[in-house]
């Protein structure tokens, strides 16, 4: 049945049952008619979003549940051959076992990423604003991200003064560079180089990622920032891992901070990200 099938059919059944209840003057029964055509004009729509949301959500739980079973597959993987001791030489196990604990942090990343969208998308996501030291969130960002780009012989690197101190909350900025840094080495090939920079303005603080990877399309820049879009492609898309959430979280969680995460990029010319903080001292 059409939209207009199922609208015009609802209101001369409602119109039916009012003229039969009602002794009102027929004026008013227009009025409750109308009245009632609204509002299921207003619940149809609703429904509609309700089922669009429904269909939406089992897509992404279907792509994310296939999605999550490739790390845990490698991580059994590599786990299998140490334990059966067909890897004896000492250099090669550490290899796999650095290879699945790349994985495990993939897959831990993926649920985390799927557990942020559930608490943005209610209101629940919580940003707690404070002077954060950019000494100590860089430090760790570098920490945590340097294996990954020491295995895909990246080099990975940060410019910055030192002593700069930023308004913001702390364990989510570290989160968005995670994303962020996380992203370029991903779309950076070997021998290719990869800057987290901050830069101090009068009042306040340029944090950029730079990288010489692969770049990304001018029509495809606004797109990257919605949820699930990922490289183009199923087989792209598979070949580089993730959930397509990072840079929706990642833009959400600068928001929350009182500023945009924006993108300049060109095919083949590598990816800018960069958003600012207030400075509250250099
Ligand atoms: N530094 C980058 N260089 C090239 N493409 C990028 C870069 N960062 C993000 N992208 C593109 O944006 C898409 C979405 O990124 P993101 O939301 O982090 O999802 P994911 O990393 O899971 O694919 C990526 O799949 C990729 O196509
Ligand atoms: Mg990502």
């Amino acid at each position: 049945m059409s939209d207009d099938a199922a609208r015009t059919r609802v209101p001369s059944d409602i119109r039916r049952r009012a003229a039969r209840i009602s002794g009102e003057s027929l004026d008013e029964r227009d009025r409750l008619i109308q009245a009632l055509v609204a509002r299921v004009s207003e619940l149809e729509a609703t429904c509609h979003e309700t089922e669009e949301r429904v269909r939406e959500r089992t897509e992404i739980v279907a792509n994310l549940s296939h999605e999550l079973r490739t790390p845990l597959s490698s991580i059994l993987g590599f786990l299998q051959l140490i334990l059966e001791g067909s890897v004896e030489d000492p250099a090669e196990q550490r290899m796999f076992l650095t290879r699945a604990h790349a994985s495990g942090r993939r897959l831990l990343e993926m649920i985390g990423h799927v557990l942020d969208v559930t608490k943005l998308d209610s209101g629940m996501m919580e940003i707690e604003l404070e002077d954060v030291s950019l000494d100590d969130v860089f430090d760790e960002v570098m920490t945590l991200e340097m294996p990954l780009a020491q295995l895909k012989k990246v080099s990975l690197s940060e410019i910055r003064p030192r002593g700069l101190t930023v308004r913001g909350d702390a364990g989510r900025l570290k989160q968005v560079l995670i994303n962020l840094v996380g992203n370029a080495v991903k779309f950076t090939p070997e021998k290719g180089h990869v800057a987290m920079k901050a830069t101090a303005r009068p009042d306040h603080v340029v944090i950029e990622v730079v990288d010489d990877g692969i770049g990304i399309a001018k029509e495809r820049q606004t797109a990257i920032f919605e949820r699930f879009v990922q490289a183009e492609g199923a087989t792209t898309g598979r070949k580089f891992g993730g959930s397509g959430l990072g840079l929706f979280i990642s833009r959400q969680l600068v928001k929350l901070m009182g500023s945009d995460l924006s993108v300049t990029s060109e095919i083949d010319q590598g990816a800018r990200f960069f958003f600012r903080l207030p400075l509250v001292s250099a």
